[in-house]
């Protein structure tokens, strides 16, 4: 069962970003299925790494774009993208522990962040 679904209200109206939040919550979703079957921990490990690597592919693209566009807050956006890395970085060092229970409610917090950054934040250098 996946965590949630795709939902028209968080297109942004760029198609190419459009395109990197759906990858992103993909791999979020599996990354939630993942936790919730609690018993695959180098599966756990490789997802997160995975959602590592795609979301610091997602934010530089992202950042480029703002910085092309003369974006004004651009650098209040980078302190958001921060705070989500950091906060995978987090999750990494949890994994190391492996305690999956945490995990589940980490993954859950990631996938709701960004929910409200894609709808409230993304949106506002895109329209
Ligand atoms: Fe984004
Ligand atoms: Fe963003």
């Amino acid at each position: 069962m996946p965590l949630f679904a795709w939902s028209d209200e968080y297109y942004i109206g760029n198609e190419e970003i459009d395109t990197q939040h759906k990858k992103l919550f993909d791999i979020l979703n599996r990354l939630f299925d993942i936790c919730v079957s609690k018993n695959d921990v180098d599966s756990v490990e490789s997802v997160t790494e995975e959602l590592e690597s795609y979301t610091h592919y997602h934010f530089k693209f992202e950042e480029q774009l703002m910085r092309d566009a003369e974006y004004k807050d651009l650098d209040k956006h980078i302190t958001y993208h921060n705070y989500f890395t950091n906060e995978i970085k987090f999750a990494k060092r949890r994994q190391a522990q492996y305690r999956p229970d945490t995990d589940n409610k980490l993954v859950e917090f990631l996938s709701n962040w960004l929910i409200q950054h894609v709808t409230e934040e993304d949106k506002k250098y895109a329209i």
